[in-house]
């Protein structure tokens, strides 16, 4: 065990820690606090460091129009909290997939719609998303409405791990590690061969990317991996 031998050489360390722990992806230090607990708790956006464009939850769902029952099942099935990825990166990801017009994107997760949204509006692909959070999900469906993307965008209000992904043929991903070695089986079980799986910052335990990226945003380096199916999986 290290030994401290003064309440100064403790804070420097405690200094040098937060300095090291700023460049960490947020979803990290989310996951990291969460280890810190030892056991699974809601997050509300004030979990969320700012580095990750986090922005309030928005407040355009009416308070009642969940019961408390629905909302707390939906919480227990979140495995992942809101952190949006920085367009520069929605970019990269969808440019590293070669999503075309005859792409159907699903974002797990898609939080306030950003990705499919713009794998619609830049490259004419479908998109679905499928989020748990109800304001987000009302959040986002207005946004493609006011976009009139809605013939080649669609919302689900679901869990990620129970959606039917046959249609995919890509899949873009920012989850906890633990989140995506959840994933992995579902995503293994349910996709075809040929879909291009996505990952922004963190991987997917066990599975070999075919291509990496490095992307600077907010003065921190994204990166973004590329997975084939099957090859990712079975080499
Ligand atoms: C880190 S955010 C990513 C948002 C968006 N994909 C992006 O990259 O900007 C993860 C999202 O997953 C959602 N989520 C967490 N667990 C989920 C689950 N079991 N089913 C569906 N969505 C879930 C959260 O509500 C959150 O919006």
């Amino acid at each position: 065990m290290l030994k401290l031998r003064s309440a100064r050489e403790l804070v420097r360390m405690a200094a040098v820690l937060m300095v090291l722990f700023a460049g960490v992806d947020p979803l990290i230090q989310v996951g990291f606090a969460q280890t810190q607990n030892n056991r699974r708790r809601v997050y509300t956006n004030d979990d969320i460091p700012s580095r990750g464009e986090a922005k309030p939850a928005p407040t355009n769902a009416k308070p009642n129009e969940l019961e408390p029952e629905q909302t707390r099942e939906a919480e227990a099935k979140r495995i992942a909290p809101f952190v949006t990825t920085p367009m520069v990166v929605v970019e990269k990801m969808l440019e590293i997939a070669q999503v075309t017009t005859s792409d159907v994107v699903f974002d797990l997760g898609s939080g306030d719609g950003r990705i499919v949204i713009a794998a619609a509006q830049k490259h004419g692909a479908r998109g679905v998303g499928v989020e748990l959070d109800h304001r987000l999900v009302v959040e986002s469906t207005e946004k493609v409405k006011e976009l009139k993307l809605e013939d080649l965008v669609t919302i689900r209000e679901e869990d990620l791990l129970k959606t039917d992904l046959s249609t995919a043929t890509v899949v873009t991903v920012y989850l906890l590690l633990e989140a995506n070695s959840e994933l992995r089986p579902v995503l293994e079980k349910q996709l075809r061969p040929g879909t291009r799986v996505v990952a922004h910052d963190i991987r997917i335990p066990g599975w070999e990317s075919s291509q990496q990226a490095e992307v600077k945003a907010d003065g921190n380096t994204h990166f973004v991996y590329l997975y084939k199916v099957p090859d990712a999986f079975r080499k």
